[in-house]
């Protein structure tokens, strides 16, 4: 099977690398190689390379950048999968697209399933809608949610950096959902590949957490193996407390039943993960 990647320096573009399939034939490039928001560009390569699937991890991925900057989130979440869902198409490949939790508002009590109606708040969710449906019918979408690696920009990396730095943290507590692990989720989506799905998926860490609990359980593990060697206090606050640019969604779990059975196994739990990840981070040094 040969892949093409897209978007491969990111935290899920790596780990899709990292847990590439025996017998897989993976071309991953970066944005230097490939920016898929230039369709030629994009049309060429594809025609070259002739792939079985894309699987596509480049997006604009700063939540609340994208306010102040709607074009190019549009240009890179929602054009540049039409640009790739249309060269698949011309060579018979698939496309596999990785969306988030944001399109939806989180007004739920329940996690949302994957054929629930989606209502993003911010640009970022609406962006990346279009480019669920700018992938066409025939794409796998995966979607998922709070997406952490080690050696990488993200909420772990940043609180233990504020960890060292700051005396007490204030952490928001009424935003519900569940951290993931881009390891886990780059196997998920490996398998849905290999398998040949096609459709929405969800993906995320098994379990449930606020970002304070988030910061709480890596302050807790990180001391646990002495990447932290002081503990500081961390006050739980309402959204209202740190407002941001963008508006996110108060409950964003993700009901992963669909995927879990058509995969035939259970997920890792966030926590458990968020070990594995703190040992990574530790080891990069
Ligand atoms: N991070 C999350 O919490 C989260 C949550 C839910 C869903 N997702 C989705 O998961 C997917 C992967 O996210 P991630 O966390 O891996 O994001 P990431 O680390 O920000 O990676 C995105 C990658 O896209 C690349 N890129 C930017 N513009 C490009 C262009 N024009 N052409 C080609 N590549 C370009 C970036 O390259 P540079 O490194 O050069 O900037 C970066 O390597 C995205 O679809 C995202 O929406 C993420």
């Amino acid at each position: 099977m040969k892949v093409l990647l897209t978007g491969a320096n990111g935290q899920v573009g790596r780990a899709l690398q990292a847990c590439m399939p025996n017998g897989t034939d993976l071309i991953a490039l970066d944005r230097l190689h490939l920016d898929v928001t230039d369709q030629l560009d994009v049309q060429r390569i594809v025609d070259e390379r002739q792939p079985d699937w894309i699987i596509n991890a480049a997006a604009y991925t700063a939540v609340d950048r994208a306010e102040d900057d709607a074009s190019a989130a549009q240009l890179l979440n929602a054009d540049a999968v039409s640009f790739l869902a249309e060269a698949a198409a011309g060579c018979g490949a698939r496309l596999a697209q990785i969306s988030t939790d944001f399109v939806f508002d989180g007004q739920s009590e329940l996690a949302y399933k994957p054929a629930d109606r989606r209502g993003p708040l911010s640009v970022y969710g609406s962006t990346k809608m279009a480019g669920e449906d700018a992938a066409g019918a025939e794409a796998l979408i995966v979607r998922t949610s709070w997406v952490y690696a080690a050696g990488h920009a993200n909420f772990v990396t940043t609180m233990l950096r504020l960890m060292k730095e700051r005396d007490g943290l204030r952490v928001v507590s009424d935003q519900i959902g569940a951290p993931t692990y881009a390891g886990s989720l780059a196997k998920v989506i490996w398998e849905l590949v290999k398998g040949g799905k096609r459709g929405v998926f969800h993906y995320c860490d098994a379990g449930e957490a606020s970002w304070y609990d988030f910061a709480v359980a890596i302050q807790e593990e990180a001391l646990a193996i002495g990447l932290l060697d002081r503990s500081i206090p961390i006050t739980a606050i309402c959204s209202e407390e740190y407002p941001t640019p963008a508006k996110r969604p108060k409950f964003s779990r993700l009901d992963c039943s669909a995927t879990s059975e058509a995969l035939g196994r259970g997920f890792p739990d966030w926590r458990d993960n968020l070990r594995v990840m703190l040992k990574q981070e530790q080891a990069l040094g």
